[in-house]
C-alpha cells in the first residue's frame, strides 16, 4: 500500500471524535456545545462529570484525601446528562444538580478530587463508554491526551488570563452567582496549576491537537477555525 493510502485508510479507522481541551474559562463549553450542533454530534463536558463527584464528596462528607471511599464513591454514583445541549440538565443520583456543580468551590473540589485514581479510572471508563458511538465533541483537560487518543480532531484551546476571567465572570452571572473578577482570576490560576502538575492526565495539549488561542475571537470565529479544519481534511463533514 501506498504511504497515502496507508494514511487514508489510517484516518477512516480514527473514530468520529472531536476532543476540546484547555484551561478554566478558555470558552471550551460554549464553542464545544455550538461546534456539536452544526455537525449534529453529542457533547460531552467531561468536567460536569468531575463536578458531581465533587458535590458527591462535599453532601457525604467524604474526606478527599480518602482513595478507598473515593473508589466505593464512585462505584455507585449516577450521573445522567438530560435534554438537548443548549438545556442539558445534570442529574447526580436523582438529583438535580445542574446550578449547584458550578459553584467556584465545586470547581475547586472537582480539581482536587479529579488528582486520584479511582475517580479518574471511574470517569475515563463512562466517558469512552459515551463515545463509544463516535459523533462526539468531548471538552475537558484530558479527552485528547488519555480519554480519546484516537479522536480524529483534537483542539487546545487557551486564552490569556483576564479574559478568561471575565468570561467565566458572564457565565456565572448567567447562573445567578455574582463574584469579583480579581477572585475569579486568582481561582482559576490556582485551579490551572493544581489541574496542570498533578501526576496523572494533566491539563496539556496533544501534541496533535491544534491550538487555538481565543482571545480577542468571538465563539463564532473559534468555530469557524475549527470546522475549517474539520472540512479541509474530511469531505465527509
Ligand atoms: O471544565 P471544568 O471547569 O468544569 O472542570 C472542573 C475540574 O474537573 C477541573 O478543574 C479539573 C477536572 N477535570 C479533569 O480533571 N479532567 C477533565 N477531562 C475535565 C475536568
Amino acid at each position: 500500500m501506498t504511504g497515502k493510502g496507508f494514511r487514508q485508510k489510517k484516518e477512516k479507522c480514527r473514530k468520529e471524535i472531536i476532543t476540546i481541551d484547555g484551561p478554566a474559562g478558555a470558552g471550551k463549553s460554549t464553542v464545544s456545545k455550538m461546534l456539536a450542533r452544526h455537525l449534529h454530534y453529542l457533547y460531552l463536558d467531561t468536567g460536569a462529570m468531575y463536578r458531581a463527584v465533587a458535590l458527591k464528596v462535599r453532601q457525604e462528607g467524604v474526606n478527599p484525601e480518602d482513595e478507598a471511599a473515593l473508589e466505593d464513591l464512585c462505584q455507585n454514583i449516577k450521573i445522567i446528562f438530560q435534554g438537548d445541549d443548549e438545556g442539558k440538565r445534570i442529574i447526580l443520583d436523582g438529583e438535580d444538580v445542574t446550578r449547584k456543580i458550578r459553584e467556584p468551590a465545586i470547581g475547586w473540589m472537582a480539581s482536587r478530587v479529579s488528582m486520584k485514581r479511582s475517580v479518574r479510572e471511574a470517569m475515563v471508563r463512562l466517558q469512552r463508554k459515551i463515545g463509544e458511538k463516535g459523533k462526539i465533541v468531548a471538552e475537558g483537560r484530558d479527552t485528547g491526551t488519555v480519554v480519546f487518543p484516537d479522536a480524529r480532531y483534537k483542539f487546545f484551546l487557551s486564552a490569556e488570563p483576564g479574559e478568561r476571567a471575565r468570561r467565566r465572570r458572564l457565565e456565572l452571572v448567567g447562573t445567578g452567582l455574582s463574584l469579583k473578577i480579581e477572585e475569579i482570576e486568582k481561582e482559576m490560576a490556582r485551579r490551572d496549576e493544581q489541574d496542570s502538575s498533578r501526576e496523572l492526565a494533566p491539563l496539556r495539549r496533544a501534541t496533535d491537537a491544534l491550538l487555538i488561542d481565543s482571545t480577542g475571537l468571538t465563539p463564532e470565529e473559534v468555530v469557524a477555525r475549527m470546522l475549517q479544519v474539520v472540512r479541509k481534511e474530511d469531505g465527509q463533514l
